[in-house]
């Protein structure tokens, strides 16, 4: 079969070879399941050493599945989650995060993915006051869905506001790999200092095969967790090949070289199409390009490259790269780019 490139999504890539390494080298013998396992055990020391020691984790499927078991975990039926119009949450997990979780989602318009205190301080309402939802949790994406990197300080100002309140701050870090790359801080930096209580940490786009994990930090609401991720189906029996990846990822800092690769595929886009004189409407800080195309045009080169339509209006395009994006895939597709608009 001949190699095809996307944009599409990071979804769209394969797995890293020493992912699936891991996997085969897990492959030995019988052990006990759901997580009673050395690979889980080595896996959960691998994230502690990452991300810092007073975590407690559960390892699910997929990425709704983590942000589900999260905050059914983390709040209450009568709550609600305070998240950007273009979270994952709301527009892309079919309403599981309400149906599942029993959660209120709370959308606010942002211009570029990321909420501000100033965003979300008009939604902070009707604390105590029997007939409206609970503000209990600020979710924010790292990086968002536009591909945009909150700083430490943002997220720090954001855990405030919701500390102040009594609330707890979510990250959905599907691409929390590439986050952390963009920054260049530590892990545990950007969750100390950044005061974040409960991380949905990717696996997947990153390279894995599957596997996200649950990250509740400082003994955030841990006591039910095992008992949520059961009940959403996110229990996986054979758990070692989930944790077997994550230690391939984790060990020696491959997860970060992945993601700073994928980021910097996206810089090498966004450069090579601004070259072009082709306007791109967010910064481009993690592994994602939006950019403005000619309408009528666009759609022979989102057949051949794979990536989809972001606004129809605007002719905004979504072009996102992988762990295994090559220079060559990028250049094909910029010269592709001035094809159309020349
Ligand atoms: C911000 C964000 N969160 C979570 C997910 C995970 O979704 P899935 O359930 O498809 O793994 C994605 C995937 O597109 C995402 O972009």
């Amino acid at each position: 079969m001949t190699r095809r490139v996307s944009f599409g999504s990071d979804n769209h890539s394969g797995v890293h070879p020493r992912v699936m390494e891991a996997i085969a080298r897990a492959n030995e013998g019988h052990v006990h399941a759901y997580g009673d396992d050395p690979w889980t055990a080595e896996a959960i020391g691998h994230l502690r050493s990452v991300l810092g020691d007073d975590i407690d984790v559960a390892f699910t499927f997929n990425g709704t599945g983590a942000n589900v078991v999260t905050l059914a975990t983390i709040c209450r039926p009568w709550e609600s989650v305070i998240c950007a119009e273009t979270a994952h949450i709301n527009v892309d997990e079919c309403a599981a995060p309400e149906r599942i979780a029993g959660v209120k989602l709370v959308p606010v318009a942002t211009p570029d993915g990321k909420l501000t205190p100033e965003l979300v301080r008009p939604h902070l309402t009707g604390f105590g006051f029997q007939h409206h939802a609970q503000p209990r949790v600020i979710s924010v994406s790292q990086a968002s869905e536009y591909g945009t990197v909150y700083t430490v300080g943002e997220l720090r100002a954001l855990a405030d506001l919701a500390h102040a309140h009594g609330m707890l701050l979510h990250v959905d870090g599907a691409r929390f790999a590439n986050a952390v790359a963009h920054l260049g801080c530590t892990p545990a930096a950007m969750l100390e200092d950044g005061g974040v209580d409960a991380l949905s940490f990717g696996g997947t786009k990153n390279g894995m095969l599957l596997g996200e994990a649950v990250v509740l930090i400082h003994g955030a609401p841990a006591d039910t967790l095992a008992f949520v991720r059961k009940q959403c189906g996110q229990l996986a029996s054979k758990m070692r090949f989930v944790a077997a990846q994550f230690s391939a990822m984790l060990a020696d800092g491959l997860w970060l070289e992945t993601a700073a690769h994928a980021n910097a595929m996206a810089a090498r886009i966004a450069e090579g199409v601004q070259t072009l004189g082709v306007e791109v409407t967010q910064p481009v800080q993690a592994n994602e390009v939006f950019a403005l195309l000619p309408a009528d045009r666009t759609p022979q080169l989102a057949e051949r490259f794979g990536f989809y339509t972001w606004d129809t209006a605007r002719g905004e395009v979504r072009l996102v790269t992988s762990w295994d994006t090559q220079p060559e895939d990028v250049d094909a597709l910029v010269a592709a780019v001035r094809e159309i608009i020349s």
